[in-house]
């Protein structure tokens, strides 16, 4: 097993889906728990960790076609949930004893700090967890691409995007039985094999500022730990 040990500075992006658990909607308390002890734990191997909340367990923006809604105001509809998702992450982990800052890109302020890079930064070199909410700010970038912009400004070492799948296949493995998980792939891999696992305006970033990624399953217990100290989870893009 290859040990990471070099991480100081993490950015994990919180798949909205997976935090609702078996559940059809909203947030799982169990999940969250766990996910909150997790972060815990991360935070005491002395790993400064960023959060980038998705939203997709309330609303997804791609579904403004089907409910005759516009897609920038579907979007902003998700900006909404990632900022419930974030709020309950802030007040679990708070309650845990872990110190957060909740951060939107939209101004919300009753609720969440705004986003000033720097802020954030001096945040993370005092041990908060930083929640970043409402993705970019703007209509048509995923919350995926949010993740990825703000690991780059904010020079975390890795993107880790936790989610629905194991990491990246071949196939489809809910429809292909001979799909197989790739340990490792390049950017240019994701970009031209067209896999839908990450949006490619997130890889495109990444590719560009050499942010590596790796994308695991959200919901398996310690996985976030494993993804961080061993390269025999998920897939690693690079
Ligand atoms: P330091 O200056 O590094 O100590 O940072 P700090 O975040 O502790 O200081 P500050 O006085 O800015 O914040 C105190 C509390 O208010 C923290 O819980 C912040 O998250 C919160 N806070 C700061 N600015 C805002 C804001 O614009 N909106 C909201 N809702 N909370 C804020």
């Amino acid at each position: 097993m290859d040990e990471n040990p070099n991480f100081k500075r993490i950015l994990l992006k919180l798949s909205g889906e997976a935090l609702k658990g078996d559940a059809s909607f909203g947030i799982s308390n169990s999940i969250i728990d766990e996910i909150a002890e997790e972060i815990k734990e991360i935070q005491n191997l002395g790993i400064e960790i960023a959060l980038v909340t998705g939203g997709g367990n309330f609303f997804r923006g791609v579904r403004a076609k089907e409910l005759g809604i516009g897609r920038a105001s579907a979007d902003y509809m998700g900006m909404l949930a990632t900022i419930i998702n974030g709020i309950a992450l802030q007040d679990v982990l708070e309650k845990k004893g872990v110190k957060t800052r909740l951060i939107s890109a939209l101004e919300i302020k009753e609720i969440a700090e705004p986003f000033i890079r720097r802020r954030v930064i001096r945040h993370l070199e005092k041990g908060r967890v930083v929640i970043f909410t409402s993705g970019t700010g703007n209509p048509f970038f995923s919350t995926d691409t949010a993740a990825a912009l703000r690991a780059i400004e904010v020079k975390a070492d890795i993107l880790l995007k936790a989610t629905m799948v194991e990491g990246v296949y071949s196939h489809d493995p809910k429809k292909v039985k001979k799909a197989v998980k790739f340990d490792h792939l390049s950017y240019s891999d994701i970009l031209s094999k067209e896999l839908k696992v990450i949006d490619h305006t997130a890889v495109t970033l990444c590719k560009e500022n050499k942010l590596p990624i790796k994308i695991f399953f959200l919901t398996k217990k310690g996985n976030i730990i494993k993804a961080i100290k061993n390269n025999d989870i998920g897939t690693l893009i690079d």
